[in-house]
């Protein structure tokens, strides 16, 4: 529940514990939890905000891209919630939210920027003259950095999610110590690819052995971590000066990396730049970020909204806002 850019609640039902055991997210079994959940998560959100739905003014629900079967129970949750409010609809993109997280308190950041979304499914820089219409500057041609991360840390034998795990094997590792490819060349690219850096690491813990990559865990971790964040604060930092915008900003879950992190700290520093960091339950999935893009994007009034429906894709040119 938020209220302009003052988030009063914002109630996440993680889903990590049941996805574990097969070290990723089962699109089933999700959808099934969505559905035993959602009702109560709303309650919670409207209490946790000390409101009702009489106080409220519109509904904002996501409406693509991600697992169908997600996107279904949130959708037609939204339209009974709308319908017997009388509460007009606001179908929100995903990534929309994402870029938008960062308008919200205590960042409060306002255009132009430029936006770094790095998540387990999308890699994406966007150019933000105004939160309406961010326009994307480029994306990866392959693997999410997420996905990249995840992968990775389950060839180095470590947990699920990766990227927390990954994340403490790097600590005290050198971060030079192995040479993984950067793909697609020097920091004024705007795409990314992260597929060759993983197939790198694949045929690096092959040659080590077993015992060998365990000698090397943390200096594999380390290079490998680096690899993947380097052009992410790299290409972010030199978009936004090509563009002649004060300020960058992050989201999705990889920005929770200390080391991106750091990394885009440091060069935006140098280069002068405001840098925007939402704090993690504004980085990860959250509902906070799906009102924020709701306030940018044009609410739909009963009976229009009924003909709405969930979408798994992505719009080719980028976000549907
Ligand atoms: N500390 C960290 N370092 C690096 N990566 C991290 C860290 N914490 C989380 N991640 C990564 O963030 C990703 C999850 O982010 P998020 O929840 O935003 O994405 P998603 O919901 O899977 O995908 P999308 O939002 O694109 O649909 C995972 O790939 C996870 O490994
Ligand atoms: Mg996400």
């Amino acid at each position: 529940m938020i209220d302009g850019r003052r988030v009063r609640s914002n109630v996440v039902a993680s889903q990590a514990d049941l996805h574990e055991p097969f070290g990723g997210v089962v699109p089933e079994i999700a959808a099934r939890h969505h559905l035993g959940t959602v009702n109560g998560v709303v309650d919670r959100a409207l209490a946790d905000a000390g409101v009702s739905l009489a106080d409220v003014r519109a509904v904002a629900v996501t409406q693509r891209p991600g697992l169908i079967g997600a996107l279904l129970v949130g959708v037609a949750t939204a339209k009974a919630i709308a319908y017997g409010a009388g509460l007009p609809l606001v179908m929100v993109d995903h990534l929309h939210g994402h870029i938008c997280a960062v308008w919200l308190e205590p960042v409060a950041m306002d255009p132009p920027f430029v936006s770094l979304i790095a998540s387990g499914g999308h890699t994406r820089l966007d150019l933000v003259r105004d939160l309406a219409t961010p326009q994307l500057l480029g994306q990866t041609i392959d693997d999410a950095a997420g996905e990249a991360i995840d992968k990775g840390a389950r060839m180095l034998g470590l947990g699920y999610p990766g990227g927390p795990a990954l994340e403490r094997a790097a600590h005290g590792g050198d971060r030079t110590a192995f040479e993984f490819p950067i793909a697609l060349g020097g920091p004024s690219t705007r795409d990314f690819s992260f597929a060759g850096v993983k197939t790198s690491l694949l045929y690096t813990v092959r040659d080590l052995g077993p015992d060998g990559m365990e000698r090397a865990r943390a200096d594999l971790a380390a290079s490998y971590q680096e690899a993947i964040v380097r052009p992410l604060a790299d290409r972010l930092v030199h978009a936004a000066r090509e563009h002649e915008v004060p300020a960058v900003a992050i989201g999705g879950g990889v920005a929770a990396n200390g080391r991106l992190r750091e990394l885009i700290r440091e060069a935006g520093d140098s280069a002068g730049l405001a840098v925007a960091m939402p704090s993690m339950d504004l980085c990860t999935d959250n509902a906070a970020m799906i009102g924020a893009a709701a306030q940018f994007t044009e609410p739909v009034a009963w009976p229009d909204y009924l003909a709405l429906d969930a979408i798994p894709s992505a719009p080719p040119g980028g976000i549907a806002a």
